[in-house]
């Protein structure tokens, strides 16, 4: 319980009336985000490849009172990044907080790995998180400020094996989250990598060789985080937050 008279209340629990775009909506933690942030009072802007679960997730919102919008986007593509930015702002004329949450995992190792998966996997984790900052950035910056989260993984710190693509697009989107985070902290945007180990979500169903799903994080787990640090009092910013399954490495 916090006393009245905290120096921050008034920051405490003020998502409503903000606009939160998240990438990966449609499903597992991005989906859990979205719920999350829709109970804070945010307005959720949703965007993912394939339109029915995405605009599944959106009417589940709207039925619970949310203002929600499915905007299928591939994040890889620099135009439909463009037009999913564009969208929010013709809808709700503003643009408060981006989730860079979308990404794939594909596996194998260095000797076997193609390179369309290469670039897949890179573009998707590294590239969409460059191109939707960069789309974001212009009303942020014309508003006065707003909030980036990326949503990376452990596997930008700990290497895992027949993991060279994963590892490396997770660590080169850390290296980018902390330029980022240099570059707009004048500007009022706060940045903020969040690294979890292994969650329970439809990323694992064409993965054979898992961990047990038991261990593994729940999305809400992941979710709670991202919605605490959105409602963090504004004098403050979390860069980093490292979440884990209580076994850690799984
Ligand atoms: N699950 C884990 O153990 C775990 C652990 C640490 C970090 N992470 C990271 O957390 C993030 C979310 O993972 P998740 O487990 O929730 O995965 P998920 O259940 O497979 O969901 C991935 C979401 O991203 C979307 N997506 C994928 N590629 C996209 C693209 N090119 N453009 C737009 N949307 C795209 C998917 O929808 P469409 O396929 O319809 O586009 C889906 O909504 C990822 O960045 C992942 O690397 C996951």
């Amino acid at each position: 319980m916090i006393p009245p008279t905290h120096p921050n209340q008034a920051d405490i629990g003020a998502l409503s009336g903000k606009v939160a775009v998240i990438t990966g909506g449609s499903k597992g933690i991005g989906k859990a985000i979205a719920f999350g942030l829709a109970a804070a009072g945010a307005k959720v802007v949703l965007a993912a490849r394939t339109p029915a679960p995405l605009e599944q997730v959106a009417a589940g919102l709207r039925e619970g009172g949310a203002e929600a919008l499915a905007v299928p986007t591939d994040v890889t593509d620099a135009a439909a990044v463009r037009g999913l930015v564009q969208k929010t702002l013709d809808v709700y004329q503003r643009l408060d907080i981006l989730i860079n949450n979308a990404g794939i995992g594909r596996f194998g190792t260095v000797a076997d790995f193609t390179p369309s998966d290469w670039d897949a996997v890179l573009n998707s984790n590294l590239k969409a998180i460059y191109l939707c900052t960069q789309s974001a950035l212009s009303p942020m910056l014309a508003q006065g400020g707003g909030q980036i989260i990326n949503v990376l993984s452990i596997a930008a710190k700990v290497p895992f094996a027949a993991s060279s693509a994963y590892c490396a697009a997770k660590a080169g989107a850390l290296a980018f989250t902390k330029v980022l985070a240099g570059e707009v902290r004048q500007q009022n945007i706060r940045v903020t990598a969040i690294l979890p180990g292994s969650v329970h979500t439809p990323f694992w169903d064409d993965i054979p060789q898992h961990p047990d799903f038991e261990q593994m994080l729940k999305p809400d787990h992941v979710a709670d985080t991202v919605v605490s640090v959105c409602q963090q009092p504004s004098g403050m910013v979390t860069e980093e937050i490292v979440v884990m399954p209580p076994l850690g490495i799984l």
